[in-house]
């Protein structure tokens, strides 16, 4: 991982440009709005920004996490954020280690939508399984911005592979939806990921997707 605010890469967005830099713990308000305005409907977004900023809390305190953001060099808006796991199982045992300390966010978030606890034990599960399983692989697990378009994930996803590379993993991959979801497999294709298989998750069909860090 590098310095905290280290330069990583300097995009142009507009007329101004846009930094890459690590995550930090003044950050995660903004990352959380951008989760929640980029996965609306999504299981962490229908969780709650209680669960959401929790969930982002593990990442940063997770020592194998890559996670970084994008600001506007003018501005220092979040532009957008990818995060990811070098040891992927590590993390999803440490975040199956807090559940306890999850409890109110989880029962907050059931009772304002209890369809939710069918999702939360297949998550559960899940999460288990994760951590159990041995990934020899980065995976990328979220990747958004504020605004779509404007070239700031392309960087994103460019930084996310260089320092997984320099970390000296070999490869990345991440999930993402088969269905409906045409634009954001175009942007991962176009970017050297391939398909690699499928899996279903409840009434999701997702796309396992990897590709070979050079
Ligand atoms: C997917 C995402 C991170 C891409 O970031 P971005 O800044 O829009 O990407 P860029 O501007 O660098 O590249 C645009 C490319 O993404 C594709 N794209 C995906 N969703 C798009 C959208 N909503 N608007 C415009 N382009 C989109 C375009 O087809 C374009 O492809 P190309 O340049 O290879 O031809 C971003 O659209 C996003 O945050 N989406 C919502 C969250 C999400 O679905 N994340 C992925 C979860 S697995």
């Amino acid at each position: 991982m590098p310095t905290a605010g280290a330069l990583i890469d300097q995009p142009r967005v507009g007329k101004s440009q846009a930094r890459c830099r690590p995550m930090q713990q003044s950050d995660l308000e903004a990352v959380v709005k951008v989760h929640q305005a980029a996965f609306p409907g999504f299981f962490l977004t229908r969780m709650g920004r209680p669960f959401l900023r929790a969930y982002y809390q593990a990442v940063l305190d997770f020592g194998a996490s890559i996670a970084l953001i994008a600001t506007d060099e003018n501005t220092g808006a979040v532009l957008g954020f990818a995060v990811g796991f070098r040891d992927p199982q590590g993390f999803y045992a440490l975040f199956a280690h807090r559940r306890r300390r999850l409890l109110p966010a989880i029962a907050l978030a059931v009772l304002r939508d209890p369809t939710l606890v069918k999702e939360i034990l297949r998550n559960m599960r899940r999460v288990e399984a994760q951590a159990r399983a041995s990934v020899d692989a980065v995976e990328l697990s979220s990747i958004a911005v504020a605004a779509s378009g404007a070239g700031v994930g392309g960087v994103l996803l460019a930084a996310f592979a260089t320092h997984a590379r320099d970390g000296g993993a070999r490869s990345l991959f991440l999930t993402t939806d088969a269905d409906g979801n045409d634009a954001v497999r175009h942007f991962y294709e176009r970017r050297g990921f391939t398909l690699d298989g499928h899996e279903d998750r409840g009434d999701r069909r997702l796309c396992r997707y990897v590709r070979t860090l050079g």
